[in-house]
């Protein structure tokens, strides 16, 4: 980066009407980006928190899976509510139900690369297409006054490198944002995400750039924020197993303080608050078992944890969540330090 002009940026963000706290947003995750967790990353300082990808023809039948998925109330920061479709009616339709729901902002999710979307035309497989793209946007941004963003991937494959081109088309229908996830969709999550070509992005659109792809070290992000290449980025496979990078890329971006890592115990004690959150929302049983995933990635930073991950697989009340963080404490870290689990495969 040497050489390279360092402005000055204010520590929020604008998107359209919408003024963030923080130029730090949660990425959508399936499966993991749900109202409890939304709750405690904006605690943490997240200047906007999603929910996980919905289909918009789920949501406009009202499948009741759908719509708990676009519960939008709680929390301190902004949520925006994420769509994947390519019917521009439905997809008009399915967001003015998000802000019904309580969504500050409608998102649109065209880096999805997983077959079962694709093969019906949207997620990535949209994005191929820039009017057809627009038309679909801009039919959302008819329909509500919320801001109105999308999430796209660098193009197709290599050799068809859209993302500068899709986003003038985009802005010129009026989305007020769009975040840029630094691979193809070929790549899946294989390599490193290519900021230079978010940079790209950047330089050819007024409206702010949001970067996405192996946001998992403060001094980098703040150096590209800081550089101008994007206006923010989005954490996601980063703050899995520690939620507390979501705090300390917010000060760092804000301040340029580093905070230092959470002890072990602090951690657990993190995660346990977690999983309570998860037991309020959707009661026990649900939660025990949608929160063994969070307790496995934290105890696998401690010693001996090969032992208690066998015991999480069948966690099934708060007296064995409570015996398994109270072993892992005791067990201490491991000296290897912080676990990050790996995906290989995801919806974005
Ligand atoms: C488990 C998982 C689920 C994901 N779900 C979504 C999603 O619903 N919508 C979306 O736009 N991106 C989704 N993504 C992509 C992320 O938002 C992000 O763009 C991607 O992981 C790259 O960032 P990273 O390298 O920092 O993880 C998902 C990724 C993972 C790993």
């Amino acid at each position: 980066m040497a050489g390279m002009a360092v402005a000055t940026v204010s520590t929020g963000l604008r998107i359209g009407t919408l003024e963030l706290s923080s130029r730090v947003l949660i990425a959508p995750m399936v499966g993991i980006t749900d109202a409890p967790l939304r709750e405690l990353v904006s605690e943490l300082g997240a200047g906007l928190v999603s929910t996980e990808m919905v289909a918009a023809e789920a949501v406009v039948r009202e499948v009741g899976a759908a719509l708990e998925l676009l519960d939008c109330r709680g929390g301190t920061s902004p949520v925006a509510a994420q769509l994947v479709g390519c019917d521009p009616q439905v997809m008009a339709a399915a967001a003015r139900i998000c802000v019904a729901r309580g969504a500050s902002l409608v998102d649109v999710n065209l880096g999805c690369p997983v077959p079962r979307v694709v093969n019906r035309g949207s997620g990535a497989a949209l994005a191929r297409d820039v009017a057809a793209t627009a038309r679909v946007l801009g039919a959302m941004v008819e329909a509500v006054s919320v801001p109105v963003t999308a999430k796209m991937r660098l193009g197709w494959d290599h050799h068809t490198i859209n993302a500068p081109e899709l986003a003038r088309a985009l802005q010129d229908v009026g989305v007020a944002a769009v975040t840029v996830h630094g691979r193809t969709r070929c790549q899946r999550y294989q390599g490193l995400a290519d900021w230079s070509e978010i940079a790209r992005v950047k330089e050819s659109v007024d409206i702010p750039v949001i970067g996405s792809g192996d946001v998992d070290d403060v001094r980098v992000l703040r150096m590209r924020v800081r550089a101008g290449m994007v206006d923010g980025a989005v954490i996601a496979r980063g703050m899995l197993g520690n939620l507390w990078f979501v705090h300390q890329a917010v000060q760092h971006l804000a301040t340029g303080a580093l905070i230092a890592d959470q002890p072990f115990a602090d951690r657990i004690a993190l995660t346990e608050r977690h999983l309570e959150m998860l037991c309020a929302y959707y009661g026990d049983t649900r939660a025990l078992r949608i929160g063994r995933k969070y307790v496995a990635w934290t105890i696998k930073g401690c010693s001996g944890a090969a032992r208690l991950r066998a015991e999480v697989q069948h966690m099934d009340t708060r007296e064995h969540l409570r015996w398994i963080l109270d072993q892992a404490r005791a067990a201490g870290p491991a000296p290897t330090g912080h676990f990050q689990p790996v995906f290989t495969s995801g919806e974005g």
